[in-house]
């Protein structure tokens, strides 16, 4: 009879080593089978009356593997469906979801003002033109009748290259205008914007660094009407058809006459008051017909040839469209500022 109450044992312990447990109902026939309280290893512990004496101590201690083999087994599979079965969880598609949102970005104030801008000139005809943004002294200053020792330099405060006095950030945009000039002959239409440098001290008002958009154009017999009727036409197709400009007399050096160009923002409230300083009018831009002595620097003959020229800030225009009132808003790059322009030309 002992050897039946071993016999059994050594079967139970193979059968659980062998049991097959490939999914969790598997695992719980398993626990009951083995592990629970109805176990078939707590129905042998009954056999123990028939085993003789000096060997029950053996067969207890047998019955003890066999039960913890089977609470091993049992606690192994179980943390084997645990993982799997959580990973299957996270794998699944749940088409029922709502879909995450997906962030747009949003085109920078800058770009969409001076796009605009550009879209607007397109329409009569100017061609983009870019050029470097580091120049030398005669394209910047000299070509421009801004000779050195000219007093107009002090216009404009310019950040020279370390070690050299040619090499500088350009301080205005219509450096392109002898870059073009120099290497194409009239007729000249084009707009060029691009980004500027001046040393000036940083507050909320000014920076030094800040976007242009210069246009020039050059053939034979362009006047002054012609400028002022461009002007008008964009100042209606950027503020509204019903917008109204004004030229006052200004001085550059390198437009003769020179003028400034305003526009009626009007005074419907406080702020309209504060930044047209009362008036209504905003300046906009500076412009001017091409001085002869540019032409002539640039190998264009003023006998034949005339032109224009204007050149305007972008930051301003942006600040008044959008009723932003630091510039500096514009170069920190703070996500939750820039988030907020979508166009609304
Ligand atoms: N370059 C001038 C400025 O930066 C603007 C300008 C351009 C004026 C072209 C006249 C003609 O202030």
């Amino acid at each position: 009879m002992s050897d039946t109450g071993f016999e059994k044992a050594r079967k139970l312990l193979e059968e659980i080593k062998s049991y097959v447990i490939d999914n969790e109902q598997a695992l719980e026939s398993f626990r009951i089978e083995f592990v629970g309280a109805k176990s078939s290893i707590k129905s042998l512990f009954g056999e123990i009356k028939n085993i003789p004496d000096d060997k029950k101590k053996e067969f207890g201690q047998f019955l003890n593997e066999i039960k913890n083999e089977a609470e091993r087994r049992f606690e192994e599979e179980k943390s084997k469906f645990a993982s799997s079965s959580s990973k299957s969880k996270s794998d699944e598609i749940d088409l029922s979801r709502p879909a995450d949102k997906v962030k747009l970005g949003a085109r920078h104030p800058i770009s969409i003002v001076s796009n605009r801008i550009i879209e607007i000139f397109t329409k009569l005809g100017f061609a983009v033109a870019e050029d470097r943004e580091i120049e030398d002294d005669w394209h910047n200053f000299t070509s421009m009748n801004t000779p050195e020792d000219h007093p107009a330099r002090d216009m404009q405060d310019t950040f020279y290259l370390k070690d050299s006095v040619d090499r500088l950030l350009r301080t205005h945009t219509s450096s392109v205008q002898s870059r073009v000039m120099t290497s194409v002959k009239p007729p000249i239409r084009i707009i060029a914007p691009g980004r500027v440098y001046r040393n000036e001290t940083i507050s909320s008002r000014s920076h030094a660094q800040f976007h242009q958009v210069e246009g020039l154009y050059i053939d034979e017999g362009v006047s002054f009407a012609d400028l002022k009727q461009t002007l008008l036409y964009f100042a209606q197709e950027m503020y509204g058809k019903d917008t109204k400009i004004r030229l006052r007399p200004s001085y550059f050096p390198f437009t003769e006459p020179s003028a400034e160009m305003d526009v009626y923002w009007g005074l419907k409230d406080e702020i309209d008051y504060r930044i047209t300083k009362g008036t209504g009018w905003l300046e906009i831009l500076g412009c001017g017909m091409v001085d002869p002595n540019v032409l002539k620097n640039c190998d264009i003959d003023p006998e034949k040839y005339s032109g224009f020229a204007f050149g305007m800030g972008i930051e301003r225009q942006c600040m008044l469209k959008y009723r932003i009132d630091d510039i500096r808003s514009f170069f920190e790059n703070d996500i939750r500022f820039l988030e907020q322009f979508k166009p609304v030309f």
